[in-house]
């Protein structure tokens, strides 16, 4: 594990986030197949595929919905073109990508609120992809260039993106019904997330 990148202050959304979620990230982080010894570079492609499968519709549903604060720049923060890139650098064509099949199941977007919970769900998870990246480079030798860049998305940058999303979060004046939202629409992240992985068949 790597040492937490440096946080100057947690603010009460981030404390409620944490704890309405650490369950949820537990129970997906064990089934997710990066550290099997049966994953293979086929497998690992199948992988991107249903994450892409999902990051796509929930990109598109977030630009979409009108709900992003009109202070918070979304594109920056966009992977599914990285996926798409790395789906192509694994093999697949530009066709093969465009029929993949696509989550119907995703979180309702309705709010601001929601929005972000969605997000914290979205970019924390660059934070576990320092940790898998090194051990995808070991394992299957992909990295940013030949089909992993997913797992790098914001390279050297990671930790100064995480602070300066949760600086925001903790600068939106936020009444508990709205924490409450937040909160709720990260662990449907979650739970979308995995049901999806899981009808993808690519989880343990
Ligand atoms: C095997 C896969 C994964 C591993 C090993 C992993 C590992 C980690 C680690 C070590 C952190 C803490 C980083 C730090 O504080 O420096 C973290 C944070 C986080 N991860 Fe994961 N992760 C994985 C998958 C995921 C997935 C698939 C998602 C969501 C789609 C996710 C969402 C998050 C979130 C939201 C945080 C931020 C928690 C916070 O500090 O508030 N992770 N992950």
């Amino acid at each position: 594990m790597q040492a937490k990148p440096r946080e100057v202050y947690v603010p009460p959304v981030l404390q409620d986030l944490r704890a309405g979620t650490a369950e949820l990230h537990i129970a997906l982080e064990k089934r997710l197949p990066f550290f099997s010894d049966a994953l293979d570079v086929p497998a690992f492609k199948r992988l991107i595929q249903a994450y892409y499968g999902f990051y796509l519709p929930l990109e598109s549903a977030l630009r979409d919905s009108d709900a992003i604060p009109a202070d918070f720049d979304l594109s920056p923060r966009l992977k599914a073109q990285t996926l798409h890139s790395d789906l192509k650098a694994l093999g697949d064509c530009g066709a093969a990508i465009d029929s993949l099949p696509m989550c119907q199941r995703l979180p309702l977007i309705d709010s601001s609120a929601t929005s972000l919970g969605v997000l914290y769900v979205l970019e924390g998870a660059t934070l576990g992809g320092q940790i898998l990246r090194r051990e995808i480079a070991s394992r299957l030798g992909l990295e940013a260039q030949n089909g992993a860049a997913f797992l790098d998305v914001y390279g050297a940058a990671t930790g100064r993106r995480w602070r300066e999303f949760i600086e925001y979060l903790g600068s939106r004046p936020m009444p508990t019904a709205e924490r409450e939202a937040v909160v709720l629409a990260a662990q449907n992240t979650f739970s979308c997330f995995e049901r999806w992985l899981d009808s993808r068949e690519v989880l343990a």
